[in-house]
């Protein structure tokens, strides 16, 4: 990973298959650049190879600039998959794949064997929800719940620290990069402390094992908290930045 996205360096002739998340990747929430889009498209052509196109909070972008699919770049080599677990929530354990023609059998017969099958009731519900027009009303109107949060979690952490939030503006998190390891450390344990769950990207490794060779930063959802918990969260997370003196010096210095 860098700023362009998923570098495809390491792909090898034998590499068979490559993960993606071109759209908005987590945490750092970099979008694929274009030369990198080709360049994967291009290993999988020449090398008999496969992309899976892990589409998984497509439907959540905020600046009015959606990122095509990679998929339509070469459908016979790109596997398209989605999931209903941003916009409607991850317990359903329902999505959607768009299967090239020629990997159609064997991933049916993969699904059958893992028991990785669906409820029919659970599918034919959300089927109903979409025929409906609800899933679409309802991803609409949640879009533009988190496009609200995002911009007030911008704004505070800009007013308390003069630090900017980076990555698209996309999805259900954001990330905030640190001036140090040792910050991010204090946030996480300050936060800890008043009650407010903090993740950060050095420190915690962010789900993976620790990496101190990850940048600091923490790693902001904004997605989970109910209406009515929304405020204090944001309230708490500025008492936790203030309280570490991560304010701004004069024309956003740093501390
Ligand atoms: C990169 C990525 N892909 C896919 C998903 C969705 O996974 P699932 O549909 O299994 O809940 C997530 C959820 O957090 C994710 O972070």
């Amino acid at each position: 990973m860098d700023e362009f996205g998923a570098d495809p360096a390491d792909l090898t002739p034998l590499t068979g298959a490559a993960l993606l998340t071109p759209a908005h990747q987590h945490p750092s929430g970099v979008v694929l650049s274009p030369a990198r889009r080709g360049e994967f498209v291009a290993w999988a052509e020449c090398c008999d190879g496969f992309l899976i196109e892990d589409d998984y909070d497509g439907e959540f972008r905020y600046d009015g600039r959606p990122v095509g699919a990679l998929q339509a770049l070469d459908p016979e080599r790109i596997v398209l998959a989605g999931s209903v677990s941003k916009s409607l929530a991850p317990g359903l354990r329902l999505g959607q794949l768009v299967v090239p023609p020629t990997l159609r059998v064997p991933v049916t017969a993969a699904m059958r064997e893992s028991g990785g099958g669906v409820s029919v009731i659970e599918q034919l519900t959300l089927a109903d929800l979409v025929a409906r027009g609800d899933y679409d009303r309802h991803v609409r109107r949640v879009r533009t719940v988190y496009r609200r949060r995002r911009a007030e979690l911008a704004d505070r952490v800009g007013a308390l620290t003069g630090l900017r939030l980076v990555g698209a503006a996309a999805g259900l998190h954001a990330l905030l990069p640190l001036p140090s390891a040792e910050y991010e450390r204090r946030l996480i344990s300050t936060g800890e402390y008043v009650g407010l769950r903090l993740h950060g990207l050095h420190a915690s490794g962010y789900r993976h094992p620790p990496d101190t060779s990850a940048p600091a930063a923490l790693v902001l959802g904004y997605a989970t908290p109910a209406p009515h918990a929304w405020g204090q969260a944001l309230d708490l997370l500025g008492e936790v930045l203030e309280a570490e003196g991560l304010r701004a010096g004069p024309r956003g210095t740093r501390p």
